[in-house]
């Protein structure tokens, strides 16, 4: 299985981080039953970044139910020295990883081994990172990150130059490679970072936030509609 099969044109992506971890298998049920079927789960390390998230032991707890219900996982590794963690995000269950450009001494070995392991795999660069210089090194990838906050927690506001860098970043890469968006997306901003050129759109607060889930990731989706 691969990214191209799992996406229907655009996927508006729930982030785990900012669910409700006391209700969270009943709030990916009701959001599978609803039509979401990429789910984002963020690893930060206390290093990459400044919070300690989530790891293999609730991604375990929580993979099975996602693939039940035609889900996949797509991990996004806030951490230094992704290639110590593959193999047990594949085992927890994980279907892609996404690393980062700033964390990987070795960006094509760590590809390389995501992709022995058996995940699909994505390269995420932070906001201060040059657009040109990480679309150089993209070859091989299913997917680029664009970073539209600074990475480490849900609830921020998307910056100013992030529709901006999504274009460059789109009109860069070849056609093949996805473009995932990640960090302060909500209702009134989403349909122009899908014209901007993403098609992978990640949403935590705008989603877990809401009172109504179902309705929360139904605006989304058809705010692209
Ligand atoms: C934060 C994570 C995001 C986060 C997004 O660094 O990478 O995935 O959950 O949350 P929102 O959509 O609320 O900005
Ligand atoms: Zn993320």
């Amino acid at each position: 299985m691969s990214w191209d099969r799992w996406i229907r044109t655009v996927e508006i992506e729930p982030s785990l981080y900012a669910a409700d971890f006391a209700h969270l298998a009943d709030q990916v049920d009701v959001l599978l039953r609803t039509g979401a079927r990429v789910f984002h789960f963020d690893v930060g390390d206390g290093h990459f970044v400044e919070p300690i998230t989530v790891g293999p032991v609730v991604l375990q707890s929580i993979a099975q139910q996602i693939h039940a219900g035609d889900g996949v996982v797509d991990c996004h590794l806030m951490v230094n020295e992704p290639e110590h963690h593959l193999a047990m995000f594949k085992a927890a269950g994980a279907d892609s990883i996404t690393f980062h450009y700033e964390a990987a001494a070795n960006i094509g070995a760590v590809r390389d081994l995501a992709r022995r392991a058996g995940l699909q795999v994505g390269l995420a660069f932070n906001p201060e990172t040059d657009v040109d210089d990480v679309a150089a090194r993209a070859e091989g990838f299913d997917l680029v990150l664009c970073m539209t906050i600074h990475p480490g927690y849900s609830g921020q506001e998307l910056l100013p130059e992030a529709i901006d860098r999504i274009r460059r970043l789109r009109q860069a890469l070849p056609k093949d490679v996805h473009v995932q968006v990640d960090g302060g997306i909500k209702f009134e901003n989403v349909r122009s970072i899908y014209d901007a050129g993403a098609n992978l759109i990640v949403a935590g607060s705008a989603i877990f936030g809401m009172e109504d889930l179902p309705r929360a990731y139904r605006r989304l989706v058809q705010a692209l509609a």
